[in-house]
């Protein structure tokens, strides 16, 4: 094993993994590693990894896997993130070439646990930690200086029956609202204008810890305060803890964006229970309708669950329609996809691929109509948008995001990264919208 001098990470899933790469290439670079963008040059290898589909472990075995048969390779390699929680040490009898695994609440060990790599050139295993206070999120290592993600609450108590979460990640734990205050603060000190606040289910937050006196709402309405911060946006949410606090505090907070992550997961009341989501079909849309009386401006995003368990065509119907009805602003659509330790486990995933195929089709075609509708309704209107960097795709054209998550490009100079501007859209291709800056 050699000295190790450059690191590489790779991120697989949501959120929250790409803000811990971004604690664990801080902590690297603290150390005195450099980062290098090509695998082959790295001395220390990171696949910090994603187990909510089968798909998305796989992506991550067989890469790794194809590491391992490559034998003129000496780098440290390390798995991390929520297939490190969910296989633990049984990793090392998959890839025996690894050097160790690293759980999803034992990240701020990193460092130790490279230099007992190195010490003992054997392979360890770290996955049991619950130490969230001790995570270095100051020292984060970001690569957008215009929008930054910051964990608020690490853990899931909600045992959806189809969900790995509450086992990988653990128990809510609460971030202390001075810690996040604090980072925050520095990251608008430091020019960011926009953060997303993270959580599995950040509408829980202070729930674990009454001492504090901060629920979610109460947090909201401290960080609207803090000077230079012009957008705020939160993941993703359960509907069940959406308060009308919640719903007025998106209605009077100038800097909280007025679209919200409201995952319905299926519009039929027999596969709701069967998930243990704790709402019904009727439930859900009364928030909804609710949600729009308090802020008629709001515009939800949802996640959509097709082929669960003895779904029907009948049940499916009833999710489509849904979608249908409520109009999303954006829609993420999954088959449903059975996970080892999950109670979802002990029913037949007696949908067929070809079915959930189907179904997932239909729902894609269903909301790009929808969003194509809702381009075509922002035709000559003036949007605020965000400039968040150069358009990769056309010359002279800056990109930025509206506050209801919608893509934007207009000619403009880099210079203007990082600011807000008012552009009026006189068009729009397929993801996005086209429109010229207005004074
Ligand atoms: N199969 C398919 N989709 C899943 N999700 C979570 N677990 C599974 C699973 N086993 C989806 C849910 C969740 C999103 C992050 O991933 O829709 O909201
Ligand atoms: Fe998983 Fe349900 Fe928790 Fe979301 S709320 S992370 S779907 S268990």
């Amino acid at each position: 094993m050699k000295n190790v001098k450059t690191f590489f990470i790779k991120t697989y899933g949501c959120q929250m993994n790409e803000l811990d790469t971004d604690v664990m290439a801080g902590m690297l670079k603290n150390r005195g590693l450099f980062q290098v963008a090509d695998e082959n040059d790295a001395d220390l290898l990171i696949f910090n990894t994603c187990s909510i589909r089968d798909l998305a472990e796989r992506k991550a075995m067989g890469k790794i896997g194809r590491l391992g048969r490559m034998k003129n390779r000496d780098a440290v390699i390390g798995v991390t993130g929520c297939m490190a929680n969910a296989k633990k040490e049984s990793l090392f009898n998959k890839l025996p070439h690894i050097d160790f695994v690293l759980g999803t609440n034992n990240i701020h060990d990193l460092n130790n646990v490279l230099d007992d790599v190195l010490a003992t050139k054997t392979q360890i295993n770290r996955t049991d930690g619950r130490f969230e206070h001790e995570i270095d999120y100051l020292g984060a290592s970001r690569e957008d200086k215009v929008k930054a993600h910051v964990s608020i609450i690490r853990g899931c108590d909600k045992f959806c029956t189809y969900c790995v979460v509450p086992y990988t990640r653990g128990p809510e734990v609460s971030r202390s609202p001075q810690s996040i205050l604090e980072e925050v603060k520095q990251l608008t000190q430091n020019g960011y204008k926009e953060i997303t606040l993270l959580g599995q289910n950040v509408n829980s937050y202070g729930k674990d810890t009454p001492e504090t006196n901060c629920l979610f709402h109460d947090l909201l309405y401290q960080l609207d305060k803090i000077p230079g911060l012009e957008r705020i946006r939160f993941m993703t949410s359960h509907p069940i803890d959406i308060s009308t606090e919640l719903m007025t505090a998106v209605r009077d907070l100038p800097s909280l964006c007025e679209f919200v992550h409201f995952p319905l997961q299926s519009g039929s009341a027999r596969i709701l229970r069967k998930m243990h989501r704790m709402y019904n079909p009727e439930q859900y849309m009364e928030k909804v309708l609710q949600f729009k009386e308090i802020h008629p401006a709001v515009v939800l995003g949802t996640d959509i669950i097709v082929g669960f368990p003895t779904e029907t065509d009948e049940e499916f119907e009833m999710t489509f329609n849904a979608v249908k009805e409520i109009r999303y602003g954006v829609g993420f659509f999954f088959a449903y996809s059975p996970r080892k330790g999950t109670p979802a486990i002990r029913w037949q995933d007696d949908i067929s691929e070809e079915v959930k195929q189907v179904r997932l089709q239909r729902l894609s075609k269903l909301q790009d109509e929808i969003s194509k509708e809702q381009r075509s309704d922002m035709l000559d209107t003036t949007v605020e948008v965000l400039v968040e960097k150069i358009s990769i795709k056309e010359d002279h054209m800056l990109k930025g995001r509206t506050r209801c998550w919608k893509n934007v490009i207009f000619p403009g100079t880099p210079d203007l990264i990082g600011t807000l501007q008012r552009v009026r859209i006189h068009s729009y291709s397929h993801q996005t919208l086209i429109g010229k800056i207005v004074n």
